[in-house]
């Protein structure tokens, strides 16, 4: 695909970049996967270790319960850290911590292998064993990092929640995952002011009846509640005798679940997607290595969050498992000052940045000079994720941060296939806007209602047709939502839940979802969650939330509300209405504005018809309205 032939604006890749990239001839590497898509995944599992090799790369006995490497023995964590503690890389930097007041931490592999196995000792210690679920609740700080790997170690089943999320959030999360331990930091640095973890877990905790032990890891210091028998403090414990550096590895099959991620759907309350040792470690470790092109001597940056999929494919395991050296910053990219990531990158010498359009839109807002000042020539690649970038986003970040040499790896992906999905390689052509093709071993389509392909440049149903190794094997304690979400449209194939084109080189085009998902500044929303924060409030009766379109977020948060007879219509109910959901469900979900109306429309079911309340908000014309109840 190197050719010259390519529509529309393609920015070719330079010889430097090919020349110094593990993949140079993308096509061959695609066209094998194409032929034989069990053998070069089954290459790709043999770049890890394995403690006993599979019987079969895929099992697909039980579609779509799909298996990956049955029979095979593994643990993530023994590739994330102890292989590296063997060679030359137990003295090299797997991290480089920056908090946001300025303070620094820095892990070799040995020292990270070492905390990691502490803190595993101190887990065993309270009784945690393979298979119970902790739930975690930190900011971006090392030692969220170290409490992931401690539980993967000893076959625990993590459960992150985004430190941004709130009281009812958390609650919900951890009695569905039925966490009998929880981490949790003090409090978190945020633009100058701190997050109150610990208070807000405190909260969550009185709505939830599981948690027997809390490990409390302290960040920001301030005066908290420490209930007797209950929460301990982190640097306490690791400082006991039981808490030694050795802690035997718990030897894994290649399906045992390593971790479960909270993450809205179509309908109602979030739910856990359950990913796997095995198969999970063979697709983020490929996939980082190939797409940001991992060597050795790289410093790499995903200034994602560990709370969501991003952060653990991407922070956590992909990096550790490539051996790489990672880079992890607390606060938010324009705090003090717009230079702070800039700043930053010039600081560590960053080689590779990983962000999202939204990030990149909200300091193009501030200008070049801002850019300008730092010496950013350590960069050599770049990456978005997490909603469509737009390509005058994607120019400005080519050109004012990538200095016209840097090519940007929009990935495409989902917290359910667990790793890249279409995505460039280095020395694949770009075109601003789009993730180019799906990754070698991965087939993808656009189709209509029907499910046959749209013809180019048509709008349809984006879709996956091949399984691959890191992809969704259930939803825990709801298999069924497995079926139904993704599996039952259309026979044999993978839903997204995105709307999409594909140009005539084959290049896929997101468009959105298609679902009552929303998506605001890259976080995912559902339209559920929002609506049942604000009818759990005494003034409301009912209420609909949809997603607007936004210059920085990408989208916002609009709600509609009826409230309960007699309540009165005040500016000042908005304002309490907005940090109620705040409240709830955490900053990220606070409704940009709301209104408050006498009626919703809704479907003669009841359902409501959100579609229809966008196109008035956009003063569109709002389709077929034949289902509306009168
Ligand atoms: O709509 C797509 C959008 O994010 C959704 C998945 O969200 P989540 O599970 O939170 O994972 C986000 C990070 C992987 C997708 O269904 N999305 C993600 N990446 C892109 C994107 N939309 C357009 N371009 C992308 N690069």
């Amino acid at each position: 695909m190197n050719n010259k032939n390519l529509t529309g604006e393609v920015y070719y890749p330079s010889e430097e970049v090919i020349n110094k990239s593990h993949i140079k001839d993308w096509d061959e590497l695609n066209n094998r996967a194409k032929k034989d898509y069990q053998s070069f995944w089954a290459e790709r599992a043999d770049e890890l270790h394995w403690f006993k090799k599979w019987d079969k790369v895929i099992d697909d006995s039980n579609k779509p319960f799909y298996k990956w490497y049955t029979g095979g023995k593994t643990n993530i964590v023994y590739n994330c850290l102890d292989i590296h503690v063997k060679t030359f890389r137990r003295n090299k930097l797997a991290l480089i911590w920056e908090g946001e007041n300025g303070d620094t931490k820095t892990f070799s592999y040995y020292a990270l292998h070492r905390e990691t196995c502490k803190f595993a000792n101190v887990l065993k210690s309270m009784g945690v064993q393979k298979g119970d679920r902790v739930t975690i609740y930190m900011g971006r700080t090392p030692e969220i990092v170290i409490a992931m790997l401690a539980c993967a170690r000893i076959g625990a089943i993590h459960s992150v929640v985004y430190g941004g999320f709130s009281v009812e959030s958390l609650s919900e999360r951890i009695e569905d995952s039925n966490s009998k331990v929880l981490i949790v930091a003090d409090g978190a640095y945020q633009r100058g002011k701190i997050v109150p973890l610990k208070q807000i877990a405190d909260e969550a905790l009185q709505r939830c009846g599981t948690v027997e032990h809390v490990l409390v890891v302290k960040r920001t210091g301030q005066e908290i509640n420490m209930e007797f028998g209950r929460d301990m403090w982190y640097h306490e414990l690791i400082n006991l005798p039981i808490a030694t550096q050795h802690c035997a590895l718990e030897i894994m099959d290649a399906e045992d679940p390593l971790f479960i991620l909270y993450t809205s759907g179509t309908t109602g309350k979030p739910k856990a997607i359950l990913h796997t040792h095995g198969g999970y470690m063979v697709g983020v470790h490929s996939s980082l290595k190939y797409v940001f092109d991992i060597h050795e001597e790289d410093r790499y940056w995903c200034a994602a969050d560990p709370g969501w999929i991003t952060g653990h494919s991407y922070i956590v395991y992909g990096p550790l498992l490539n051996g790489t050296t990672s880079f992890m910053y607390e606060g938010a990219p324009n705090f003090p000052y717009p230079n702070r990531w800039w700043q930053m990158i010039e600081k560590y010498g960053i080689n590779i940045l990983y962000t999202a359009p939204t990030a990149i839109r909200g300091l193009m807002r501030f200008g070049e000079s801002w850019v300008n000042r730092h010496d950013l020539s350590s960069l050599r690649l770049l990456g978005s994720v997490g909603e469509p970038i737009n390509p005058e986003a994607w120019k400005w970040y080519y050109r004012v941060v990538g200095k016209e040499k840097c090519p940007i790896m929009d990935t495409w992906w989902q917290t359910e296939t667990g790793m890249f999905m279409i995505t460039p390689m280095p020395s694949v052509p770009l075109k601003p806007g789009s993730g180019t093709r799906p990754f070698p071993g991965i087939e993808m389509d656009v189709v209509d209602e029907n499910g046959n392909s749209v013809k180019p440049n048509e709008e349809g149903f984006l879709i996956i047709k091949t399984p691959w190794p890191s992809m969704i094997r259930t939803v825990y304690k709801d298999p069924e939502r497995l079926v139904q979400q993704y599996w039952s449209k259309y026979p044999g194939v993978y839903l997204t839940g995105d709307s999409a084109r594909k140009d005539e080189d084959g290049y896929f085009w997101i468009i959105g979802r298609v679902d009552d998902v929303i998506k605001v500044s890259g976080y995912r929303l559902g339209t559920a969650e929002i609506e049942s924060a604000l009818v759990s409030h005494n003034t409301v009766a009912e209420a609909a939330a949809i997603g607007l379109p936004h210059e920085v977020k990408g989208n916002a948060i609009y709600a509609y509300v009826i409230l309960r007879a007699g309540i009165e219509k005040t500016p000042t109910l908005i304002e309490e209405l907005r940090q109620h959901v705040s409240h709830e469900v955490g900053p990220i979900a606070k409704p940009e504005n709301i209104e408050f109306v006498d009626t919703l429309p809704k479907t003669r079911s009841g359902k409501i018809m959100r579609r229809v309340l966008k196109a008035r908000a956009l003063g569109q014309d709002p389709g077929n309205i034949s289902t509306l109840e009168e």
